[in-house]
């Protein structure tokens, strides 16, 4: 392949309404990835196209975006793979500030609402933890905030709900599972944050580029955890006697 069709979505919703596809033709380099071809196209043809990236390394998640229909990182998907015709869009799940470019701060609204790390008084630091404990929940801290997964969720697409989405539920169960932390958030995700909305897909785990396995060791856990917290009244007579989470 020497020359791809690149077709981006364009659009700046706070100037007009249109929404509109450009076409480019780009010329393809071996190794070349689709966030080179719109620094080809920005550089070259239309510097007027809005993208938002950073590290262009597959750990930074800014350059999130739907390539062909699927949520993709724009720096960790090859040319080659994605073929001679490009479609580039922005994700749909989230308001559009300029072509590729969303608004995110839904998200950071949302990140506020989590309580952080809070240690049990009795803990000292340095914490002595099992390895067991650390390898439970280095899988969520492989997290690099792209919001692929809050994009493909039919629930945060379609529902407009207050479902707080897979990428918080993440972070959630990476709090919730050190073996230090004294909060209980269960109630938090149960009501506020509609974690029944969820109906187990498994769509988020899918495109998780940072191959997170977001439904099977966060969602259902955090499911079974409030089904224990905000079901059993006994359980938490007893945890609260043994001043423990779990
Ligand atoms: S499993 Fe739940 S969070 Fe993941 S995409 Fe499906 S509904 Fe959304
Ligand atoms: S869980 Fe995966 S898909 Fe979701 S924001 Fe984190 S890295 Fe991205
Ligand atoms: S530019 Fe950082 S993840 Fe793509």
């Amino acid at each position: 392949m020497n020359e791809a069709k690149v077709s981006i979505m364009r659009s700046e919703p706070a100037v007009s309404s249109e929404v509109k596809f450009e076409e480019f033709k780009v010329p393809v380099v071996e190794g070349m990835v689709v966030l080179d071809a719109v620094h080809y196209i920005q550089n070259n043809i239309d510097t007027t196209i809005g993208v938002r990236w950073n590290c262009k390394a597959a750990r930074c998640g800014s350059c999130a975006a739907e390539i062909n229909g699927s949520p993709r990182l724009m720096c960790k998907t090859r040319m080659e793979d994605a073929g001679p015709e490009v479609q580039i869009k922005p994700m749909r799940a989230f308001p559009v500030v300029k072509d590729l470019v969303t608004d995110l701060s839904h998200g950071y609204e949302v990140a506020k609402k989590i309580p952080p790390f809070t240690p049990r008084p009795e803990m000292k630091s340095p914490y002595k933890i099992q390895q067991i404990d650390i390898t439970r929940s280095k899988e969520f801290r492989l997290c690099i905030e792209c919001f692929l997964c809050m994009d493909v969720c039919h629930v945060i697409r379609e529902h407009h709900s207050d479902y707080f989405g897979p990428k918080h539920v993440v972070k959630i169960a990476a709090l919730d599972l050190h073996p230090a932390d004294s909060v209980d958030r269960s109630e938090l995700l149960h009501n506020e944050g509609g974690l029944g909305y969820c109906d187990i897909t498994k769509c988020c785990q899918e495109v998780c580029p940072e191959g997170i396995r977001i439904t099977d060791n966060a969602i259902i856990p955090e499911k079974e955890r409030i089904v224990d917290h905000v079901y059993d009244p006994i359980g938490r007579l007893i945890r609260a006697a043994r001043r423990r989470k779990w």
